[in-house]
């Protein structure tokens, strides 16, 4: 290896462990919440106020510019506020941290989804093992596949851990005093 490999070899591989941190299985994705009261109170009405960081500064544009006919709803606003929202959520959206940048991996440039769910990330992450399937939305007691609250308890402060399911055993195979019980 020359030492221009080298080199070249140790900053990919910085770059991999960058990348990798933040949807690490263990500890989940943590990226800022919402960190503005118009956007908390209008957008958190009749869903939780989602974080900017999931979706690029286009969607939010498109979602905030077609706010009259919102998924079946009108939750149309005076074009001052809208501006305003529009402006905090596009200042913050996925490019604006490196922990969110990754949302944008495989998302077609040429694509502006409306829809978190419909991010390559997010469908990766949930559409495989059933994750929300019909029947597991149902028992979760989730409206939609975006009703992240549901079984992200912490979504609305940017936690994405991985839920505590009674069924998994996750928590069950080390007892919390770290010595080792087994129900
Ligand atoms: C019906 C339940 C359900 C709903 C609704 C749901 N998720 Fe998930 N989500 C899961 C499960 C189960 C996992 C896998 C947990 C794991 O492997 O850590 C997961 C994983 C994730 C992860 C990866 C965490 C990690 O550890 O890498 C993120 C990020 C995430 N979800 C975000 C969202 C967002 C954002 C929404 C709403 C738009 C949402 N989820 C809606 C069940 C759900
Ligand atoms: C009057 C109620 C209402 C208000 C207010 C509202 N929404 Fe929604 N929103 C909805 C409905 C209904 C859906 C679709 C739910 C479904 O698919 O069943 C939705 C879905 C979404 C989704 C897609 C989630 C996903 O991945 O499926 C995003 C993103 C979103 N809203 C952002 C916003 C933003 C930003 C605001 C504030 C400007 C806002 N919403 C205000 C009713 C509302």
């Amino acid at each position: 290896m020359t030492a221009k490999t080298i080199l070249a070899t140790g900053a990919a591989l910085a770059c991999a462990l960058l990348v990798a941190a933040p949807l690490r299985a263990d500890e989940g994705l943590q990226i800022p919440p919402v960190g503005n009261a118009a956007v908390k109170t209008e957008c958190g009405a009749c869903h939780i106020a989602y974080p900017p960081g999931l979706l690029p500064a286009r969607s939010w544009s498109a979602i905030v510019k077609g706010l009259s006919d919102h998924f079946g709803d009108n939750a149309e606003l005076d074009a001052a506020l809208a501006r305003q929202i529009e402006d905090y959520l596009v200042a913050n959206a996925a490019e604006s941290g490196w922990e969110t940048r990754r949302m944008l991996r495989r998302l077609d440039a040429g694509k502006t989804p409306l829809r978190i769910t419909e991010m390559p990330w997010w469908t990766r992450k949930h559409e495989r093992k059933d994750r929300v399937a019909p029947e597991t939305l149902a028992r979760k007691k989730a409206k939609f596949k975006g009703d992240c609250k549901a079984c992200h308890q912490d979504a609305e402060r940017g936690l994405f851990e991985e839920e505590e399911d009674e069924h998994a055993g996750r928590f069950g195979r080390f007892g919390s005093d770290g010595r080792g019980h087994r129900h």
